[in-house]
């Protein structure tokens, strides 16, 4: 097959005058090289298309690829992941990973969480703060859990994020809006121990390829935030578990993955309740895929499945939507 790959390279927006913070989820040249080295090892040929832009001007001239590896995160608002899916299936083009729906809903925590608890899959009470008069409304009880609504890479999270009153809870809140100039969300603490779950596949053949239990090193660090994420070979250790509770996590994320429409791949964040029972606290259809940095590929290598292997099951997984409409089949 011939596979056009798009993403944003992080050294692009960065010359653009972007700042770190900002580019923190675009991708280095090295995840683009694995993946490519991967795919072409599959036996198959493959263009660098780009980001949008890039894609858009190609497809533009008429060009067209079998099918795209797309791992771009997109610029500006809810939708931005859902950018490149939604180009390429307006012009019949199959791509890896969620289809635009998918990844516009679960860019949004808050939105994807009154799915979720629709589902009757567990996930804490919660609260979205849109603006700072929203703050004194709400009515859960501490300690409470505060985060951007629409962030990855664990920005806007740190030990602060953890809150025990109304005074710390107003402070960080406002402090949240200010920075990232989008709501807050707000929601009960997870105390538990903290897991991560790697799905391969779609719908009734989706499955829980690991489970890591993810285990920060400063033991009063209450949060997997930014700081340990870009630092995470020295903060960080991943454990494949696979116990009672770790089970119980990998149940009820492949219950989230099927629930949420995700296809191919996807990583579910997961925390246990004061009483040990996993609860969803996010899920990520649009995973890092750099070969020793990224929490997939580190748990896939942990539970026996090489780099090229998880490229290659990704790639299975779209190439069956080759030759098929690309829009979601409806019943009639
Ligand atoms: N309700 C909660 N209770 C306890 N800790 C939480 C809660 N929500 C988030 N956290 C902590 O904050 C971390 C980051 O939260 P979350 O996974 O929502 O952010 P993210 O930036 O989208 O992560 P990713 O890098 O996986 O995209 C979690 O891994 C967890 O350690
Ligand atoms: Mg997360």
């Amino acid at each position: 097959m011939l596979i056009g790959l798009t993403y944003d390279l992080r050294a692009d927006y960065l010359a653009e005058g972007l700042s770190l913070e900002e580019t923190a989820e675009f991708d280095r040249p090295d995840t683009i090289e694995a993946i490519e080295g991967a795919i072409r090892r599959l036996g198959h040929r493959t263009v660098r298309i780009g980001r949008l832009k890039a894609l858009v001007k190609h497809l533009a001239k008429g060009e067209r690829w079998d099918l795209v590896f797309n791992i771009c995160e997109g610029r500006g608002g809810y939708g931005r992941e859902a950018q490149v899916p939604a180009v390429l299936e307006g012009h019949g083009i199959p791509c890896t990973l969620s289809d635009s729906l998918t990844m516009a809903l679960t860019l949004h925590k808050g939105h994807t969480k009154r799915v979720i608890r629709d589902l009757g899959v567990p996930t804490p009470d919660f609260a979205v703060v849109e603006g700072v008069a929203g703050i004194a409304g709400i009515d859960l009880p501490f300690p409470l859990f505060c985060k951007p609504v629409a962030e990855g890479t664990g920005l806007g999270v740190s030990a602060k994020s953890k809150v025990r009153d109304r005074t710390q809870l107003a402070k960080v809140c406002k402090a949240l809006l200010k920075r990232h100039r989008q709501p807050v969300l707000v929601e009960t603490y997870l105390p538990g121990r903290e897991f991560t779950v790697g799905i391969i596949g779609e719908g009734a053949r989706a499955r829980a390829v690991g489970t890591c239990e993810v285990v920060l090193k400063d033991a009063a660090d209450p949060a997997y935030g930014y700081a340990n994420k870009e630092n995470c070979e020295e903060l960080v250790l991943y454990r494949l578990v696979d116990d009672a509770e770790a089970r119980e996590a990998a149940r009820v994320a492949l219950a989230a993955y099927r629930g949420l429409g995700c296809r191919d791949t996807a990583r579910v964040d997961l925390r246990s309740d004061a009483k040990g029972r996993p609860s969803f606290m996010e899920i990520n259809p649009l995973p890092g895929l750099h070969p020793e940095h990224s929490d997939l590929p580190i748990l896939c290598a942990q539970a026996g499945m090489s780099y090229d292997r998880l490229i290659g099951a990704i790639l299975a997984g779209a190439a069956r939507r080759v030759g098929k409409a690309t829009g979601r089949r409806r019943r009639r």
